[in-house]
């Protein structure tokens, strides 16, 4: 800002002063991006465009190692910044020259350049690193899922930092190259489309790509041994499905399933519009963790999903996230109805399509089915708080305030809403507040009270309220 009050005359004496200036005026990035839910998550100063990850990984031993390179530009003079990041880092690099590197906190890694970076450069930032996830642990936690054949890293809010150093929350979404080298006869499966494979000297080589911008957590890493199925939708979508080949009894059941996913994509197009991605699908690895989730492209599916048969609602879940929570991210963690409400009442859709019950009949259902003084209605779904962020209220009470939402509107403003929101967010990043405007500008009323009712109290809305849902 200073230059820009310097006179013509001065232009020397400010030639001398600009590099100490500069310098002077930059300051570290921020640790955290600023969301009150995980204080330490994500990282301020920059802006992440694209990650290119050139990684070995060795299932016997778990041992992962390679390149990870940065491209982002700077929000702030930066005099350093963090990622994200556990893994063992033997060298750092901005743009170009070797920079120096020190771990704070839980999960920082704390980057210094030689030279202080300008705002609003572009900045490329190279990280060698080696490491056993398995062995690293953050607030007591890992989320790296090693398998008999293998490792998974899927999981939310935290998957990341066992694999690839990021600036870890949604806020900052960015295109992915994920080449991984594993040994012949092993798989590596990612987000996006499968580039080519190649083998050298015992190992072979998977080169994904997922070409529009993802959230960190949504970038997922399965290796082991898959049977990988290839197919089009009917609707022109190509869709790539993985199976562990050591799913015994699931195995059918899986397939049943997920094989289901290009018809389901289509059927989903027709509530929330063109499918946003150059690919769809789902892999199914031999894990021992329940849940199952939306990582971009390519959900991560748990075999207990189908432990008693065929289960197409969990694929209806995690497809209809490819939207909302994909596409179109929350702002902040808090925001986590606008993904698991709408996925929720996806699969109620689903099961009206089914003849399994209609959306106002599960509606009503979970109205009936918790009493007043039941602790799920002590979760407001709009603001559940970190710790009951997937509690299912989230989730159940979070379908019904979409099936309010849908009675106050009407069904002819509902759906539109529904297909006009990824649209209007494409690619990018929402709040709950900003739903609430949304819907209320498509279907000119005011629903401040409605959301205020439905979602912010942590009590049993009231029969008048629930006049909408039938009772
Ligand atoms: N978003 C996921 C879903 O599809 C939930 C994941 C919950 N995370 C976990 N580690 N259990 O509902
Ligand atoms: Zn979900």
């Amino acid at each position: 800002m200073h230059r820009r009050l310097i006179a013509p005359g001065a232009l020397a004496a400010s030639l001398l002063l600009a590099i100490p200036a500069s310098a002077a005026s930059s300051s570290p990035g921020a640790p955290g991006i600023g969301d009150p839910y995980y204080p330490a998550y994500g990282n301020g100063g920059y802006d992440v465009s694209h990650y290119d990850l050139r990684l070995t990984y060795q299932p016997r031993t778990d041992e992962l190692e390679g390149t990870a390179t940065l491209l982002a530009t700077t929000t702030q003079d930066l005099s350093r910044f963090d990622l994200d990041f556990l893994l063992d880092v033997s060298e750092v690099r901005v743009n170009g020259a070797k920079a120096s590197f020190a771990t704070s906190g839980q999960h920082e890694l704390e980057i210094t350049p030689a030279k202080p970076l300008p705002k609003g450069t572009p900045v490329t930032v190279v990280v060698r690193y080696s490491g056993v996830p398995s062995t690293k642990s953050a607030y007591g936690f890992s989320t790296w899922h090693r398998t008999p054949d293998g490792a998974v890293a899927a999981d939310e809010p935290e998957a990341a930092w066992w694999w690839y150093p990021s600036n870890d929350h949604p806020l900052d979404k960015a295109t992915y190259d994920v080449s991984v080298a594993v040994p012949d006869g092993t798989q590596a499966i990612s987000n996006g489309t499968l580039q080519s494979t190649s083998s050298r000297l015992g190992w072979t080589r998977y080169n994904w790509r997922s070409n529009k911008p993802q959230a960190t957590y949504l970038t997922t890493l399965a290796v082991g041994k898959f049977d990988i199925t290839t197919g089009t939708s009917e609707g022109g979508v190509p869709v790539v499905n993985a199976y562990s080949k050591d799913l015994g009894d699931n195995d059918g059941a899986a397939r049943a399933s997920v094989e289901r996913t290009g018809e389901l994509v289509d059927w989903l197009s027709g509530y929330f519009g063109p499918y946003p991605f150059s690919s769809a699908g789902g892999y199914v690895p031999n894990t021992t963790t329940g849940y199952a989730l939306e990582t971009q492209t390519r959900v991560y599916y748990s075999p207990k999903q189908f432990a008693n048969g065929s289960n197409t609602s969990v694929v209806v879940h995690e497809l209809a996230h490819q939207w909302y929570g994909d596409d179109v991210s929350l702002k902040g963690w808090k925001d986590i109805w606008i993904n698991e409400g709408f996925a929720r009442y996806a699969q109620w859709l689903w099961s009206e399509h089914e003849g399994e019950g209609t959306a106002q009949e599960l509606a009503d259902y979970v109205y009936a089915s918790h009493p007043a003084d039941d602790a799920f209605w002590a979760v407001e779904p709009g603001d559940p708080g970190p710790d009951d962020q997937f509690d299912i209220a989230v989730y159940d009470w979070g379908a019904l305030a979409v099936q309010a939402l849908r009675n106050e509107i009407g069904d002819d403003a509902f759906f539109a809403v529904l297909k006009g929101w990824p649209k209007k967010h494409a690619y990018g990043n929402a709040s709950v507040d900003d739903f609430r405007k949304y819907a209320e500008q498509v279907s000119g009323k005011q629903l401040a009270a409605l959301f205020d009712t439905w979602l912010f109290q942590p009590s049993k809305p009231a029969v008048s309220a629930a006049r909408g849902v039938s009772l």
